[in-house]
């Protein structure tokens, strides 16, 4: 048994040579392993005497449980190494942003709302606010709106169910409604605009069941034709950015005024682009007149001493046109890749001013 120092000194060398963990299984194997140095004498020991075998198989035991501890001890330290290296290797900065090419943008809807917003508010108007749920009498009756008005019928409002008093809510088909709401709670003089969410059962290429209007309404003693034309006018030239914007006011009927009219801008479509400006081609882009005395009775103003003008445009009409929004159905559509082409950065608020599209 005196090869047992030699092969003792050769295992524990390889297990403190091993540099990984597959050299050193290599080492186990060469040992402890079946066909290993050690296993080798430890099949000598049958053919020894009962004393002989003894003794040896101690020896052997003890140098066996020598080398399985270096094995072990060098296990645990190769492995505390690899996994050190692969912490440092894939270390992950907490702190970086998740999404760091995302920012977040404005809606082309809400862009336009400020716009107009900022404009008329520069002129001396106020913004005011009406509920998305109305009743018959703000929506309709006491807007001039006869019971047999084709807008009152169902295929056009979003109505509730019916309540105990017969009554119906419903969706606000316009912002008009806002004018009555203001007129009974506030004396004149009145200068107002509401911008806000509408809703009409209708859904096509060119009509979405919820879309955005701007209702305006001036009401005093002394308001006339020649202001409400002046007034529009320099909306839309200030809106659109071009000076020269030819509008034109052209007679229409609504139950809710007297004279009415629709107002065009003038655009150019040569080459196939549609361009605002001077031109052949004209654009309808709202709704306006006089305040029918009907809707100042309704509202407790005597029409024999107080008149005005009242408006009311599509947001999503204006925006389409003055920032080339081909298609109405994408404003609601929450595409990011959309609203990162047509949005507008936060912070940037519009101003007439500080202009309003930077
Ligand atoms: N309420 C009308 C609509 O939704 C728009 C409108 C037209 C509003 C003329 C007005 C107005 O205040 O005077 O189609």
């Amino acid at each position: 048994m005196e090869e047992l120092e030699t092969i003792r000194a050769r295992a524990l060398e390889a297990v403190a040579a091993a540099a990984s963990l597959e050299a050193l299984e290599a080492a186990r194997v060469a040992a402890l392993g079946k066909k290993g140095s050690i296993s080798g004498l430890m099949g000598r020991l049958g053919a020894m005497g009962p004393e002989e075998r003894k003794a040896a198989g101690a020896l052997l035991n003890a140098v066996k449980d020598e080398v399985a501890a270096a094995i072990a001890a060098a296990k645990a330290g190769l492995e505390a190494k690899a996994l050190d290296e692969r912490l440092a290797r894939e270390r992950v900065d907490v702190t970086l942003p998740v999404r760091p090419a995302r920012q977040g943008r404005i809606h082309p809807i809400a862009q336009v709302m400020d716009e107009i917003t900022a404009i008329f508010a520069q002129m001396g108007f106020a913004v005011a606010e009406g509920p998305d749920i109305e009743d018959d009498f703000h929506n309709f009756t006491a807007l001039n709106i006869p019971a047999e008005h084709p807008a009152r019928q169902m295929h056009d409002t979003f109505y509730f169910g019916e309540r105990a008093d017969g009554g119906r809510h419903l969706l606000r088909t316009h912002t008009s409604p806002v004018q009555i709401r203001t007129m009974l709670s506030q004396q004149p003089p009145i200068r107002i605009i509401a911008p806000g969410r509408t809703y009409r059962c209708d859904s096509d290429m060119t009509h979405t069941p919820m879309f955005h209007q701007v209702e305006g309404l001036v009401i005093d003693e002394h308001t006339h034709m020649g202001h409400l034309k002046g007034c529009l006018t320099e909306f839309v030239r200030t809106f659109f950015e071009v000076d020269e914007v030819p509008v034109r006011f052209r007679p229409s009927f609504f139950p809710f005024t007297e004279p009415s009219a629709e107002v065009d801008i003038g655009c150019s479509r040569e080459g196939g682009e549609l361009k605002i400006g001077p031109g052949k081609g004209w654009l309808e882009i709202l709704g306006c007149g006089m305040v029918h005395p009907n809707v100042l009775r309704a509202c407790g103003i005597d029409p024999d001493r107080y008149q005005g003008f009242a408006f009311g445009m599509g947001v999503e009409r204006v925006a389409m046109l003055k920032y080339g929004i081909p298609d109405l159905r994408t404003f609601f559509e929450s595409d990011l890749r959309w609203l990162e082409h047509y949005g507008f950065l936060p912070f940037d608020l519009p101003t007439v001013t500080g202009g309003l599209t930077r």
